[in-house]
């Protein structure tokens, strides 16, 4: 198979296996591109790509601007902070009024779940998730399924524990879709608070002790504590959760193998992650960073094969 199921990638949930395939194997290749000393190839040299940011971010939004440069795309950037969208515009004339300027992608990231997938609604163009509120975040969780491959040979077999807030991760729920459908076993750790009622019904292992999550994994992928989308105390306090959930040194010492901890940033260092893993030899943070811009060429590359 060479071309993609799809013209939008909107989320996991709705890849096929060979999807996923496709992506990570046209991952590879590109990964071999920027590490060369001429980091880009011509690929996308016709394509306009318009990258639109209503929520803040570092990595996905630098990561798929240098993905779009190194494929030789035209790229414009949006952001709704010094946008029209403060005077009232909406979403779909916002968008509409960008492609008028001949725009053939938008990479989109919004507050609100669904928003990728109203726009793949309404206007013509080949849209691509960055992050959709809560609900999911599909090129996080390709790059993260690359990362492990990378480092442990193959992501199917492998034991993954998604480790920390669950209930307000969009990153959660996409590595769930993509790791089992690239057949990892998965298994989510968290305060009851902090797990989604529904989670069990995804077919996750649930384990509330994160000694008893690590001893158990390959893999751990912990997230960060999303204050911003928490209206109420889910825990006494950050101090309290670093004491029961934040991974340190001491607790991967305690353990009778070598682990691989993944976090897909940004780090609330001392409270979910301690410096001495973040910065340490068990962690594949920055190849996750790294990896991320190859996985998106892949993605934005198979997308523009779909069009017409
Ligand atoms: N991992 C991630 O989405 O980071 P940003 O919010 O900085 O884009």
């Amino acid at each position: 198979m060479s071309q993609l199921s799809t013209k939008h990638l909107l989320g996991i949930k709705n890849l096929t296996e060979e999807d996923l395939q496709l992506i990570l194997d046209t991952a590879a290749n590109f990964k071999e591109v920027i590490n060369r000393p001429i980091k880009k190839v011509p690929s996308l040299r016709d394509i306009t790509i318009a990258n639109v940011f209503f929520e803040n971010s570092t990595r996905t939004r630098l990561s798929f601007e240098l993905a779009e440069k190194r494929l030789s795309a035209d790229v414009v950037n949006f952001s709704s902070s010094n946008s029209s969208v403060k005077k009232g515009e909406t979403l779909v004339d916002t968008v509409n009024n960008i492609l008028s300027m001949k725009v053939d992608m938008v990479v989109m990231r919004h507050s609100s779940p669904g928003a990728p997938h109203f726009l793949a609604r309404n206007v013509n163009a080949n849209i691509v998730n960055a992050g959709d509120g809560t609900h999911e975040h599909p090129t996080q969780a390709l790059l993260d399924s690359y990362s492990i491959k990378e480092k442990l040979g193959d992501v199917a077999g492998k034991k993954v524990a998604i480790i920390g807030d669950i209930l307000h991760s969009r990153v959660a729920l996409s590595n769930i879709f993509c790791l089992q459908k690239l057949g990892a076993e998965v298994m989510v750790c968290g305060p009851i608070t902090l797990l989604p009622k529904y989670i069990e019904s995804l077919g996750v292992k649930v384990e509330l002790d994160v000694k008893k999550a690590l001893q158990w994994c390959d893999v751990a992928n912990v997230l960060r504590i999303q204050l911003e989308r928490q209206q109420i105390k889910y825990f006494p306090s950050l101090r309290e959760y670093s004491l029961y959930y934040g991974i340190n040194k001491k607790l991967l010492n305690q353990l009778d193998k070598e682990i691989v901890i993944m976090h897909p940033g940004p780090i609330n260092r001392g409270v979910e992650l301690n410096s001495d893993v973040a910065d340490s030899e068990h962690s594949i943070i920055l190849d996750q960073v790294q990896n991320g811009v190859a996985v998106r060429m892949a993605v934005l590359y198979l997308l523009a094969g779909t069009k017409g």
